[in-house]
This record gives C-alpha cells, structure tokens and sequence, in this order.
C-alpha cells in the first residue's frame, strides 16, 4: 500500500456522520518520504473547499512557523485528525476522531516518521495522551514506538493569542534541534 492507494480510498470515506457536509476530503500532502509528520485538528473552510491542509489564515502562519526552522511544505507531511471538515469548524467529535483513526494510522505507517509534531490540544490529546495538557506540556518529547513526539500550540491559538508566539519559538528552535539529531535527509534538498 502507498500513500496515493490509501488517499483514493479515504476520498470515498463515509464512515462518520462529517462525510455528508464535506467539499473535499483533506487526506493530508507534503513530502511522501518526509521524516516529520504534523498532525493539525481538521479542515476549515477553505481546505474543505481546495481538499489541502492548511491553506488558510493558520496555514500562512504555519508556513512562518516552519521557515523560520528551515523547514517547507516539500520536506514535511502535514495530516490532521479527522478528514473532513467539521460544521462551522467545531471542535471533532470524540467518535469523529475515532473513526478516523485508522486513515491516520495507516498514513503514519506508511510514511514511517522519525518525528510527529501535534498542533495543538485536540492532536495531542489522542496521539500523545489522553490528558495532555497543551499549557503546561508543549514543547516536551515522549518516544512511543520508536517514535519521537512533541506537540506545540496550534496555529490559530496563537493567532488569537499572539502572547504564546515567543514559548512556540522556543519549541521550533528544540524540535529543529531534534531533527538534525535524528533525522538524515530533512534539511538536505
Ligand atoms: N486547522 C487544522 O487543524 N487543520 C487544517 O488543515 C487547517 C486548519
Ligand atoms: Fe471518513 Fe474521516 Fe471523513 Fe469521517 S472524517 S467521513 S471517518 S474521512
């Protein structure tokens, strides 16, 4: 199985109720051999309308986020939780997530990452632990199969909160950090 098999089934995915009001489903992109795997929340409005993640207002600045560590869209995978976008972008469902799971699973198997990155409590809370707290944990690695983890603040956190930008530098500056120490291709393009 590769990545474009896995995305052509989940295009046809109708396994929870988020299939009925989707545009698009937003399988995720990037660099099919990256080391470093985001995991944001789900798609807004205007992934839901191109099929991509993160291409809105929070995408810009993720986009800032990454350059300012060296990194671009064509040496990372960027997934979230759930494929499709949930109405009016609330928070996705517990069952949501969970029948979603599997799309996530099977693309991180896949992919075989050295690193994920959550963004955000919503991420972290189902790929690190189930009570992460995104305040007081951001920034801190756990290994899980091999697997090192981090998760940092989301996005569109920090756009509501611009008073967070300066701890989620730090975190950037660690994660880069960790991925010269681990990874053997990411900054080579
Ligand atoms: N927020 C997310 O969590 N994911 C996206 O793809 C876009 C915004
Ligand atoms: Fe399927 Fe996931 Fe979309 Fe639900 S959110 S329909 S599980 S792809």
């Amino acid at each position: 199985m590769d990545l474009k098999t896995l995305r052509s089934s989940c295009e046809d995915c109708k396994k929870c109720a988020l299939w009925e009001t989707r545009t698009n489903v937003v399988f995720g992109g990037g660099n099919e051999n990256a080391e470093v795997l985001f995991i944001g929340e789900g798609p807004g409005e205007q992934e839901d309308l191109s099929g991509q993640p993160f291409v809105g207002r929070a995408g810009k600045l993720l986009d800032d986020m990454l350059a300012i560590i060296g990194l671009d869209r064509s040496n990372i995978y960027i997934a979230n939780m759930v494929k499709c976008r949930p109405p009016k972008n609330r928070d996705p469902l517990k069952i949501e997530m969970e029948a979603c799971m599997p799309w996530l699973r099977s693309q991180s198997k896949i992919l075989n990452p050295k690193i994920i990155v959550c963004l955000g409590r919503v991420s972290a809370m189902s790929i690190i632990r189930e009570d992460f707290k995104i305040t007081a944990e951001h920034g801190q690695w756990t290994e899980k199969n091999g697997i090192k983890m981090m998760a940092i603040y989301h996005p569109a956190a920090l756009l509501r909160d611009p008073r967070r930008r300066p701890e989620t530098f730090e975190d950037l500056k660690e994660l880069q950090r960790v991925i010269k120490e681990v990874c053997e291709h990411t900054y080579i393009n």
